[in-house]
């Protein structure tokens, strides 16, 4: 049964659940791990993690069902990120039975903290993956620690399905060749000052431009964009240096196999926006949020209504959305029932 709380209110802050799992990789392999409440990680001042930046996350959510029951989206995807974002980093893969297991114990032990069907929460897991140990050269850590821990939150954008707007940034998030595709702290350290900046300016998060020629548009700081053209068609861009996005997959497969939208990964000039209908950002804590308008110079160009959803995407988010939480019959693989 869930806790008393006031699910309908929950923004996306951090909430200390009683339960995470931790798990140490030391001597070169994996350790056992186990569920603990102790919420405060304990380790060397020379950690790599903390000097030079060697880790990584994930992000996913669990939902309940209306019988009652958990579902997790997709979290196969995430444990082939996460070992994505350790190949490059240079750090020990996670195995998936042991990411899907580490995931799964702690959703169980928090049950009570999986938001009521109907409330608009959800359960967010923050799986991370840091190098510890005493290691001041720049060198792989000799030491590791995977943890994964979770909260209840509410929509990641103020307003959920609301349409917000989005300023596009003069800074990069990431390197042409660099770690943009992964998902890393240093990305999100990168994105804190344009932010802010845009959050001064009343808008929601800013949007990245390609690195190389600052003439298409990447992603959200912490979503993947996509556009819905007059001729039916989904666009999101295709780039070296975006996060892979998991929702965007999905949208990617729904637009096209439920929807009979013709689906493109291709360029998005920042110039050329009239082409779109519709718009919105997509990731797994923004599920699928609207974009009103975009301010790129002196130009403010706005898609279907700065505040009422487009057609199309509240197709999508339906569709999504009833996937996620059992009421639509999900492709096959994409839900794993917790209980
Ligand atoms: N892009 C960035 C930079 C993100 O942080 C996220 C969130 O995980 C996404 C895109 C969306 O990815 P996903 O749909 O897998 O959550
Ligand atoms: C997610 O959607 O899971 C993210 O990681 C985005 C943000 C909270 C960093």
């Amino acid at each position: 049964m869930e806790k008393t709380m006031n699910w309908n209110e929950l923004g996306f802050n951090y909430i200390k659940t009683p339960w995470r799992f931790l798990v140490k990789w030391q001597d070169g392999a994996w350790q056992p791990g186990a569920l603990t409440q102790d919420n405060q990680l304990t380790i060397s001042e020379a950690s790599t993690a903390l000097h030079y930046g060697q880790q990584c996350f994930e992000g996913l959510k669990a939902y309940r069902r209306k019988d009652g029951g958990v579902n997790l989206f997709r979290p196969q995807e995430n444990s082939r990120r996460l070992n994505n974002s350790a190949k490059r980093l240079y750090m020990p893969e996670v195995p998936e039975e042991l990411f899907l297991s580490a995931v799964t114990q702690v959703v169980k032990a928090n049950e009570a903290y999986v938001p009521p069907y109907g409330s608009g929460g959800t359960l967010y897991i923050r799986p991370l993956l840091i190098g510890v140990g005493d290691m001041i050269g720049v060198q792989a850590a000799p030491e590791y620690l995977f943890t994964v821990f979770c909260m209840p939150v509410g929509p990641y954008f103020k307003g959920g399905l609301t349409p917000t707007n989005f300023i596009v940034s003069e800074y990069d998030r990431a390197a042409p060749m660099g770690t943009g595709a992964i998902k890393v702290g240093g990305n999100y350290a990168a994105s804190l000052l344009p932010g802010k900046e845009a959050k001064e300016k009343n808008f929601s998060d800013c949007i990245y431009l390609d690195p190389q020629t600052h003439t298409k548009i990447e992603e959200v700081g912490s979503a993947n964009f996509f556009g819905i053209t007059k001729e039916n068609q989904f666009v999101t861009p295709s780039s070296p240096s975006i996060l892979p996005s998991i929702t965007k997959y999905s949208l990617l497969y729904l637009a096209k196999n439920r929807l009979g939208l013709e689906t493109i990964e291709g360029d998005v000039y920042i110039d050329d926006l009239d082409r779109f209908t519709e718009a919105g950002a997509c990731g797994t804590a923004a599920v699928i949020s609207p974009i009103g308008g975009i301010q790129y110079k002196d130009t403010f160009h706005v898609f279907y209504s700065e505040t009422e959803v487009g057609p199309v995407t509240q197709k999508l988010y339906d569709e999504l959305v009833g996937i996620q939480f059992g009421d639509i019959e999900a492709p096959e693989d994409w839900i794993l029932q917790v209980n």
